[in-house]
């Protein structure tokens, strides 16, 4: 990562963490401990950092639509303590920490899974009170965020990837299984905010498309650490997916073809850039941090 971009990613990562810190209950009842865990344990911001890049491509100031960012992180967040949970991925270490359940119980930390959806939907109807947006637009985008992160979205993503466990897949039944898992929440993340600021059509599609392919390569890459990253460099174990046979970019088409394809990924992301010119480079830079990252 260059230097310039880097201190740019530090300095937004920075905000999302200190308003992450500031929005989060604060009160020391045990639910509110486990869902503080669940956020404040680290973690790269990489999903409330591109709304907030995406917004600055379009001309719109951040703050505007921090707190859209801040509900996407929290989803994010949420849909990571139900994924470690021993009924699922059965993971222990999570950013550099042990997960919550490991922490807190399987009882505590399904419920603070629950409780920070819950949290974020809260912040993203207040904050469109908060900056007047007409209810017909609040509706749209909530609309929006929960066809995506549910059951036809994000959910279905984690159902046909735990029924592909043990089983042989394609590679298009796999790129819609990460589309959906990973895909759906970046898409969804920088169309609801092109919707608070009124973004054009074409700026807001353009954007999709972008964080569509965005989301596919990131998950590419997070299959390639996988079987690459040491648990020091991703803050969590290594060799999880080949332990439960799942269905991976690695196992299905193998290390080389699936970085080959997260780089043809790549050009896809920044060819939907086009309409965006100059403007849109933090965006592509973005990419290239994705496509090189090691945590
Ligand atoms: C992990 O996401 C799960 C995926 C969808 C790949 P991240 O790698 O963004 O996790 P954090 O938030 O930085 O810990
Ligand atoms: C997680 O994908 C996707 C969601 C949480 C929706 P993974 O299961 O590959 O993420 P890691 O590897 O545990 O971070
Ligand atoms: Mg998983
Ligand atoms: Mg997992
Ligand atoms: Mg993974």
């Amino acid at each position: 990562m260059d230097n310039d971009f880097n201190t740019y990613f530090l300095k937004k990562k920075e905000i999302i963490d200190k308003a992450l810190l500031m929005v989060l209950p604060k009160d020391n009842c045990l639910i509110s401990k486990a869902m503080r865990y669940g956020v404040l344990n680290g973690g790269k911001r990489i999903r409330s950092i591109l709304v907030l890049v995406a917004a600055e491509a379009a001309g719109a100031a951040y703050k505007n639509i921090l707190d859209i960012a801040l509900a996407i992180e929290i989803i994010h967040c949420s849909s990571l303590i139900h994924d470690d949970l021993p009924a699922m991925d059965n993971d222990d270490f999570r950013r550099g920490q042990v997960t919550c359940h490991k922490k807190f119980g399987e009882d505590i930390a399904i419920l603070a899974g629950d409780a920070l959806l819950m949290y974020a939907f809260e912040i993203l109807a207040k904050n469109l009170k908060k900056y007047q947006i007409k209810s017909e637009r609040a509706a749209k985008i909530m609309i929006l965020l929960c066809e995506a992160i549910g059951s036809r979205g994000v959910i279905l993503g984690q159902v046909l990837d735990m029924k592909s466990e043990n089983k042989k897949i394609s590679l298009k039944q796999l790129k819609e299984i990460h589309s959906l898992k990973t895909g759906k929440l970046m898409q969804v993340a920088v169309r609801i905010g092109a919707e608070a600021l009124q973004l054009s059509s074409k700026q807001t599609k353009s954007l999709e498309q972008y964080a569509l392919h965005f989301g596919l390569i990131y998950q590419i890459v997070d299959d390639i650490l996988d079987e690459v990253g040491t648990k020091k460099e991703l803050g969590k174990m290594p060799g999880s997916d080949k332990k439960k046979n799942k269905s991976t970019y690695i196992s299905v088409c193998g290390l080389g073809k699936a970085i080959k394809l997260s780089e043809q990924e790549a050009k896809k992301a920044t060819a939907s850039l086009r309409v965006f010119g100059q403007k849109a480079e933090r965006l592509r830079q973005l990419v290239d941090f994705i496509v090189g990252r090691r945590s």
